[in-house]
């Protein structure tokens, strides 16, 4: 046998036991690979376990945008978290609150509707992961500008309430390495609690105004039984918010001294009109019936669940 071909043959038996070798450590590498996007969801799962027990144990609108910009920032392990919202008359997002170091500086700033990276995401209602956002063609340099802030790379992913867009949930700037695929898809499972939650507080929020608004309307019904007395009630509930906040009372606290001012004189309801609209002074009979009108109104307000906390103020106002 030639010298030449036995040359050859020992070049491919080695080449055959090279290739075993090679393949082994590809397969190590995507295995690693592999397990390390396992491990970082299994972390971000967990993350998300915490914030969505955090976002929805508050039916307060602010502090739910709050939560949502801190648990942003928290999951990405990014410098900066926000929240932009739509501004439904001018379709403008806006930088409600911004954390991080720089986060009270972006406060203010405003998109026009397709402005920035944020602006194409609202457009396109696609989720954006953007590693080097100063070259990026929809990066808007005013916002940095503006700021002070260098923004280096973004995650961008849309908030929607029931298919409707209503704002985009933005990490900047992550603080180790560059958003990953498995980033890109725990950051679209938190905007989604994000949404559920800003829904929840809005729903909460029109359920508190209804309710204050009837009660205002009610407060509105005394007044007009009683037009002797001349816009006493609206005087109460504005002497009784001065005092309130005066006292330092929370804003729940708040809430209730509102409704027992406006409601202070429902028992009124129940006054003959002639003794309420009695021009001159009321006989001693006619003043204890009168005086009743605190009874009264607690035992109307009594019955209804949500204002059981203001009956002492009705009951005792005089
Ligand atoms: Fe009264």
């Amino acid at each position: 046998m030639p010298a030449t071909t036995k040359k050859g043959t020992k070049a491919a038996v080695q080449k055959k036991r090279k290739k075993p070798v090679v393949q082994i450590r590809v397969a190590e590498v995507r295995l690693k690979n592999k397990v390390a996007a396992q491990k970082a969801r299994l972390e971000i799962l967990k993350a998300m376990e915490e914030m969505g027990r955090l976002l929805s144990s508050t039916l307060d609108d602010r502090e739910v945008r709050k939560r949502a910009m801190e648990s942003a920032t928290r999951l990405m392990r990014s410098e900066v978290g926000s929240l932009l919202l739509i501004d439904p008359e001018t379709k403008e997002l806006f930088f409600e609150v911004a954390l991080g170091d720089k986060g009270e500086t972006v406060r203010e700033i405003r998109l026009r509707p397709g402005e920035g990276i944020a602006g194409w995401v609202v457009e396109t209602g696609e989720a954006q992961s953007v590693n080097d956002a100063r070259t990026h063609p929809h990066f808007f340099k005013s916002a940095d500008e503006k700021s002070g802030f260098v923004t280096r790379n973004m995650i961008c992913v849309p908030v929607k309430i029931r298919e409707k867009m209503v704002g985009v949930l933005q990490a900047i700037n992550k603080k180790r390495g560059k958003f990953t695929d498995v980033d890109l898809e725990g950051f679209k499972s938190l905007a989604g609690q994000v949404a559920i939650a800003i829904e929840n507080a809005g729903l909460y929020k029109e359920l508190k105004e209804t309710f204050l608004s009837t009660a205002a309307a009610l407060g509105d019904a005394i007044e007009a039984k009683d037009a002797y007395t001349g816009g006493h009630t609206k005087r109460v509930l504005e002497y009784s918010m001065v005092v309130g906040k005066r006292l330092g009372l929370s804003q729940e606290e708040l809430d209730q001294l509102k409704l027992a001012a406006a409601l202070h004189d429902i028992g009124k309801i129940g006054i003959e009109d002639r003794i309420l609209g009695k021009p001159s002074r009321l006989e001693p009979e006619e003043a204890q019936m009168m005086e009743n009108h605190t009874v009264i109104g607690a035992k109307i307000v009594e019955n209804i669940r949500p204002l059981r906390a203001i009956v002492p103020g009705i009951r005792h106002h005089h």
